[in-house]
């Protein structure tokens, strides 16, 4: 051991010592770069260039994110958002993959065609005014000059308006013109239309519902190469369609589309071509169940085999019956059935040419099946594979491989009902990516921690007597001994394989950890760690538990529970260990905010009405609020309501801003806001008193002019402590706010009128209690007997200082980050949409007091002033997120760390990103300046001249007392 001693000490000496944070950037952050739900009829793998064997994944979420992702590890390559940002309520989407390494997509008006490698777009182009694409096609074509085959593209774009036409148009395979359009001006708007393609002709399918009659579907056939009318039919469907997306029009990807529909509960099928007029008919064998679900499942490529699987779901078990078309007799016919299995299955199917496979996958094994017989090709089995609970209908897409004869290899890309999406390679779980995320709608900080043993320990023996506290610690510093050797072992290795990794888990043990609680929009309530890497710890599925209409308002996690606050104003408990339902508690009062307040004996909880009013929740939390809680709410006409809660709820003001505004948002302080200094140093010495009421409410008000006025108020008396109005701002720009200490700073973007020229301002005022130094204004002379309801307290406003600053892109979301005491300078956490990223302003940036139109002269310069400019540079380095795109953030948390200096931040909205920050560097680690082996060697020659000294010492010593 003292060998490995040696060698520790004599590497300290050599080695730099290596800087703590090497590099920063990508070991202290996170980032979940999410697409949303991939769709079944727009996710394939495929080659994005001809001579490669190495296919990408893509996909079009259902939040219509365009994505490539490498199969390898998941990692996501490009995306692309078709609607411009993340959308919830995306209507369908397509993609199909076109020729040359080009993807294909429509959404909304737009066709678009982008590079498959690199996610350029190429071309796009748009459909009539008043439609929306509700199918695309490829279809091939012969170049009349010089014989090559080119691609064109089919669009159906139906009528969202019922001013509108449902169209089918033949766009020219580089995007530039319509070759063709075929209006339709008999189909009502509203109702359901569909495209295929097949031989020479491209069929248009609407439906009609008869009361009386059988459904039909009307199908017409239009020239390829002309969109001319060549005929109509119609064939009768049953009721229910069971194509995908809920349509009776199926493998519209492959070679042989056809018609297929049941009549509820399943009996039997109706199947038909398009261009036929037989209809074909088949009995489903119910194994004697109930059947509750059918689902078609065919090979997407025009060489694949008219083969196709019906994935039947009775409540308890699954099975599959595989079917064969003969197109030219337009005959369906029943090749052989899967065994039903208890488990859920989920089946994908896969071509190598002409030959079609099927995969089935359940929980435990994933085999494989010839599109021919029955006979099992592979099997693979899935140990320790366990998904969340989730409601998501699952589904999943298959690449297939030959290895040689008769052996394969199988991705499987599966979307399960939790919301991960992952790859299965032959059984073995290669990635996952948790695509529940981006459904996040609201977090919170769990509160709960990880206690910490060794404060545990001190907390016990703060609270014994002395002699036991003493004998306790002894035992624990000798229990800690047991621990040496090993320690001691670990010493050189810890410093020779000093990696940035390392440092960034000693940097991570530092700060803590920290979770938060999600809630989503599909009702899943997610455990995730807001610390490197970014894991989820548990996820619980609410979809049964919350009714259809009621969405999750609030979360809040402490003393070991997860609790939900419902619009409906019940509340669900969940175990904050695990995620296990506790409790479900319905209540009476319908709420639209949440406010917890101070009470006894645990927080109280105060719901919000529609109308304004808040009320204490009495139905499930018997606490009462303490006396003097001040509740600011705003009331649908658009004033704002102060109210006192304490036994009872009493209104205090009112607050009615000027005619034709409409008080929109309220803003107070963080709970967590705390302040180290009550004043601001000057450069000469003298203070300024920095004015700071816990009190104070900032209210944003809008007209219907476009003007904005914001009101600080203070909430107990209702009083206007400050307030400004600006016009011109854009309509549909977002106006965020934050307060904190005693400064308030909020964005908007306006427009100027003669030019209409865009700008982003950013204000920032800050409130002195005297606009002289060293003065307390009101305070001194009230010191003993302050109260805000004084006469004189109404004259007593702050002395405000404000600028503002122009910055280049719109700003959606302000934060202020959190330290645990406040020392630490703030920073302004700034959300840039367009940029897709967050960045950090330092408040010293942002002083109001920074001189204008002259140079800082010396106090300032002392005082820590720059010279004032109008433009806010958002320097790069201020990115939290480096280059990291995050895209469609809403919202973004700060929390306070184990460390003064680190904030800890976590952001939301679509991606998931988490970071910590350090406002005024790290003052309290050893930075990278900081030199163990200098350290080490003044200990050493400290040693060595004391040892060196001695002799001389002692010979000093006794020759001075032969002298005396
Ligand atoms: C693709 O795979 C085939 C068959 O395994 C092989 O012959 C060919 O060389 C591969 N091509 C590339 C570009 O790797
Ligand atoms: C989706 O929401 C956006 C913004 O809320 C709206 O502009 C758009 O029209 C909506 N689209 C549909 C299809 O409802
Ligand atoms: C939560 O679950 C853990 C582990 O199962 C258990 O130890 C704990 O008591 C539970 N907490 C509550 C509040 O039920
Ligand atoms: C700097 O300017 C401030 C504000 O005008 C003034 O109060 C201060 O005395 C000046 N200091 C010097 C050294 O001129």
């Amino acid at each position: 051991m003292r060998w490995h001693g040696a060698v520790a000490v004599v590497t300290t000496l050599l080695l730099p010592a290596h800087a703590i944070f090497a590099d920063e950037a990508y070991h202290i952050d996170f980032h979940h770069a999410l697409l949303g739900s991939p769709q079944p009829h727009t996710t394939f793998f495929h080659k994005p260039y001809s001579n490669t064997n190495a296919s990408l994944l893509y996909t079009v979420s259902d939040k219509a994110v365009l994505g490539a992702v490498n199969p390898k590890d998941g990692s996501l390559l490009w995306r692309q958002p078709l609607a411009g940002q993340p959308v919830s309520n995306a209507s369908s989407s397509y993609l199909i993959a076109g020729e040359n390494g080009q993807l294909v997509s429509g959404h909304d008006r737009t066709v678009a065609c982008w590079d498959a490698q690199d996610g350029r777009l190429v071309w796009d182009f748009t459909a009539p005014e008043g439609t929306r694409i509700a199918g695309l096609q490829a279809i091939n074509g012969v170049e009349p000059v010089t014989g090559g085959v080119t691609q064109d593209f089919v669009v159906l774009a139906v009528a969202a308006h019922s001013n509108a036409h449902t169209t089918v148009a033949r766009i020219a395979g580089d995007g530039s013109q319509a070759r063709w359009q075929h209006a339709d001006s008999s189909t009502s708007h509203g109702s359901s239309a569909s495209i295929a393609v097949a031989g020479d002709h491209i069929y248009y399918i609407t439906t009609s519902h008869g009361l009386l009659s059988s459904n039909k579907a009307n199908i017409v056939s239009l020239d390829k190469a002309t969109g001319k009318d060549v005929g109509q039919t119609s064939t009768p469907v049953d009721s229910e369609p069971l194509g995908s997306e809920g349509r009776y029009l199926t493998a519209v990807c492959s070679n042989f589309p056809f018609l297929i529909s049941a009549e509820k509960p399943y009996k039997s099928l109706r199947l038909s071509l398009l261009d036929k007029a037989k209809v074909t008919t088949f009995a489903v064998d119910d194994k004697g169940e109930e059947i509750v679900d059918i689902a078609v499942v065919h090979p997407c490529h025009p060489a694949a085999a008219s083969h196709f699987l019906l994935h039947i779901k009775s409540k308890n078990r699954q099975w599959a019956e595989v079917y064969h078309l003969n197109v030219k007799a337009a005959e369906f016919k029943k090749a052989y059935s899967l065994p039903a299995t208890g488990e859920k299955s989920v089946f994908a199917a896969g071509n190598i040419e002409e030959t079609v496979f099927f995969t089935r996958s359940t929980e435990t094994e994933v085999s494989l099946y010839s599109s021919e017989s029955h006979g099992q090709l592979a099997r693979w089995s899935r140990p320790n594979f366990k998904i969340s609970p989730g409601s998501l209908r699952p589904h999943a897409t298959a690449e297939i491989v030959s290895r040689g004869k008769a052996s394969y290899a199988v991705r499987v890309a599966e979307f399960s009902s939790s919301g991960n999406w992952s790859l299965v390679r032959n059984g073995e779980l290669q990635w996952s990516r948790p695509e529940q995320l981006a459904y996040t709608t609201i977090a919170a900080w769990d509160e709960n921690g990880v206690p910490d043993a060794l404060a545990g320990e001190l907390d016990l023996e703060a609270s014994v007597n002395p002699l036991t506290a003493y004998g306790h610690r002894l035992k624990r510093h000798l229990h800690d001994m047991t621990g040496l050797p090993k320690y001691l072992q670990s010493i050189p290795d810890s410093i020779l394989k000093s990696s940035p990794d390392a440092d960034a888990t000693a940097r991570q043990n530092l700060v803590g950890t920290k979770l938060v609680v999600l809630g989503t929009s599909r009702k899943e309530v997610i455990a995730l760690d807001a610390t490197v890497p970014g894991n989820i710890r548990w996820q619980a599925d609410l979809s049964a538990t919350i009714p259809e209409g009621i969405e999750m308002k609030s979360i809040a996690s402490g003393s070991g529970r997860v609790s939900i606050y419902l619009s409906d104003g019940s509340l669900i408990v969940l175990n904050s260990t695990n995620g296990n339902l506790l409790e479900h508690k319905s209540g009476t009062i319908p709420l639209n905010k949440l406010i917890q307040i101070p009470g006894r004996p645990s927080p109280a909880v105060i719901k919000v009405g529609n109308d304004g009013v808040p009320h204490p929740a009495t139905d499930f939390a018997p606490n009462t609020a303490v006396e003097g809680n001040i509740v600011v709410t705003i009331n649908p006409e658009g004033k704002a309501i102060g109210w006192t809660i304490g036994q009872n709820v009493e209104k205090t003001w009112i607050l009615q801003p000027q005619p034709g505004f409409k008080i929109v948002n309220a803003v107070s302080r963080a709970e967590h806001d705390p302040v180290a200094s009550i004043g601001r140093v000057l450069g000469d010495r003298h203070v300024l008193y920095k004015y700071l009421n816990p009190n104070v409410a900032l209210l944003l008000a809008k007209s219907d002019s476009n003007a904005l006025t914001i009101y600080l108020v203070d909430a107990v008396t209702g009083s206007i402590l400050h307030t400004a109005t600006h016009t011109g701002i854009l309509p549909s720009s977002l106006t965020p706010a934050v307060l904190s200490e005693n400064w308030l700073a909020y964005t908007f973007t306006s427009v100027n009128p003669t030019t209409s020229a865009l700008s982003t301002q950013l204000i920032i005022s800050e409130l002195y209690e005297s606009a002289r130094p060293n003065d307390r204004a009101l305070l001194s002379s009230l010191s003993t007997n302050y109260s805000s309801f004084d006469p004189d307290a109404a004259a007593a406003r702050p002395h405000v200082l404000s600028q503002s600053f122009t910055v280049a892109e719109p700003i959606s979301h302000l934060t202020v980050s959190q330290t645990a005491q406040g020392i630490t300078s703030r920073q302004l956490l700034a959300t840039l949409p367009n940029s897709q990223a967050i960045v950090g302003i330092p408040r010293e940036l942002l002083d109001p007091r920074r001189p204008v139109d002259r140079d800082v002269n010396a106090t300032e310069r002392e005082e820590g002033l720059l010279r004032y400019s109008p433009v806010l540079d958002l320097s790069p380095q201020g990115y939290l997120t480096h280059e990291r795109e995050v895209l469609g953030i809403e919202n973004v948390l700060s929390s306070p760390s184990l460390l003064e200096s680190t904030s800890v931040v976590f952001a939301f909205g679509h991606d998931v990103f988490g970071t910590s920050v350090t406002p005024s560097m790290a003052f309290d680690v050893l930075g990278k300046g900081f030199n163990k082996g200098q350290l080490v060697l003044t200990v050493l020659a400290l040693g060595v001249g004391t040892l060196a000294l001695r002799p001389f010492v002692r010979r000093r010593g006794v020759e001075g007392r032969w002298r005396a």
